[in-house]
């Protein structure tokens, strides 16, 4: 047989058989971006050019690129047993990780749901919101209450909940049974705030007025990121989100925390519920949950929501939804590599010890060229750039192109500066992350 010849074969850096997430294509394939490998707190390029990450790959690699304990477990799970599915029937590190999830998650959250990314956890976890109160024979709370800047996947529930108009445009109709709170931001009093701004809890009594708007009884869950991530790392004011929780809790309605990337140590807690101390009735997960070495997620849901589903006759299926890859068996390994690091190592406490010199050195940028704002708590940071007047995300874009270009990965979004670096940064590399960003801002027009 003659072999079919793939005419792109003899040029590896061809991006026209990918086309890939949120990327402009026709721009990308004009200069890619290509990395070859990964190690610890750098990417490599194809040269052999090594780019300090301070994304975390895209707020996944809490404990660095290509943990060896992590990258073995997934080579020992391969050979051991490649794949069983979820329904009815499942193996060892399944139920050894759902167990460490549940001691690593606040109390009385005691049940994992696994699924494989963020958009299905939050997806998942709509559903199982809205089938718990039918299963308490409250059929009729079905609304879905979301916030501004909030980003909850790219599943139509989450696009539905979510509060980034752009990326709706095209797609709806989205879920009709949906309302949105405001961004609980201010920026006169809130401006470069280190951590929670001190004021505007009272921001969370808007929910009490939606309320009064869409009816109580109506609805089913309020779902929020604790601190917004991809719409702008936005740290909840002191007092707000405890305001959230008590106005739920009036209600009936179930509180759902999108903790995508708060969770996994990024606060200096393991999740965010435990940083702020207010307690969801379900969190979502992802991204830190295997390192991002496999994909995966979960919601973990509290024991009274999983309670509502047990009744009815044992033999019959509860929850009519789940995943083929549900509790993947290399990606089950890896979440339990990623507990053992975190344990062994220290890693949440080394985030809590590592934050306020973070902050400090991010918030150092204020005052710098084009500096409007600047936002930062746990390790997570967000310079966000006066926009070049008529061009919109052209200063962020060259921004983030020059700190690439000096051996700095920066995450441009629009004229935001969105850092959040591997937990294991050293003082060192956040100097030279910050230092590389001054740069930038000196330099651009
Ligand atoms: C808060 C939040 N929820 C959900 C998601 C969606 O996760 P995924 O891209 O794994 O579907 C993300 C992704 O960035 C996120 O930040």
């Amino acid at each position: 047989m003659t072999p079919v010849s793939h005419p792109m074969e003899s040029r590896p850096n061809d991006t026209d058989a990918f086309w890939m997430p949120f990327t402009p294509m026709r721009e990308f394939q004009r200069d890619p971006l290509i990395f070859t490998g990964a190690e610890g707190m750098h990417y490599i390029r194809a040269d052999g050019r090594r780019v300090l990450d301070g994304a975390a790959g895209l707020w996944c690699v809490n404990a660095g690129h290509g943990h060896p304990r992590i990258v073995e477990a997934i080579r020992a799970a391969a050979t051991r047993l490649d794949f069983v599915s979820s329904f009815k029937m499942t193996h060892p590190d399944a139920l050894a990780y759902a167990r460490r999830l549940r001691d690593f998650a606040p109390a009385g959250l005691d049940h994992v749901f696994f699924v494989n990314s963020g958009s299905e956890a939050v997806d998942s976890a709509l559903k199982i919101a809205r089938g718990y109160h039918h299963a308490r024979g409250d059929a009729a709370r079905t609304k879905l209450i979301g916030r501004a800047k909030g980003y909850h996947g790219m599943g139509f529930g989450g696009l539905s909940v979510s509060g980034i108009g752009r990326y709706k445009r095209g797609f709806g109709p989205l879920l009709a049974d949906t309302a949105h709170l405001a961004l609980p931001y201010d920026r006169e009093t809130m401006g470069f705030s280190d951590g929670q701004p001190e004021q505007g809890a009272h921001l969370a009594d808007e929910l009490e007025a939606l309320l009064q708007i869409e009816d109580p009884a109506s609805v089913a869950a309020v779902i929020v990121e604790p601190v917004i991530g991809s719409g702008g790392v936005y740290p909840p004011p002191k007092g707000y989100l405890e305001k959230l929780r008590a106005i739920c809790d009036r209600h009936g309605i179930l509180l759902v925390f999108d903790e995508v990337v708060t969770g996994f140590g990024r606060l200096g807690a393991p999740f965010a519920a435990q940083a702020f101390g207010v307690r969801p009735d379900m969190l979502t997960c992802a991204k830190g949950m295997t390192n991002g070495a496999v994909p995966m997620g979960g919601v973990i849901v509290a024991d009274h929501v999983y309670d509502a589903f047990m009744s009815g006759p044992p033999e019959m299926v509860e929850l009519f939804h789940g995943y083929t890859y549900s509790a993947h068996p290399l990606a089950c390994a890896a979440g339990l590599a990623v507990m053992d690091v975190f344990e062994e190592s220290g890693l949440v406490e080394q985030a809590a010890a590592t934050s306020p010199l973070w902050r400090a050195r991010t918030l150092a940028l204020k005052g710098k060229p084009f500096v409007a704002d600047i936002r930062t708590i746990g390790l997570l940071g967000l310079i966000e750039i006066e926009a070049r007047p008529g061009e919109p995300g052209a200063r962020g874009a060259a921004c983030a192109r020059f700190c690439l270009e000096k051996g700095v990965l920066v995450r441009g979004s629009g004229d935001m500066l969105v850092l959040s670096p591997p937990l294991i940064i050293a003082p060192d590399q956040i100097d030279l992350i910050m230092a590389t960003i001054e740069d930038a801002l000196h330099t651009v027009r």
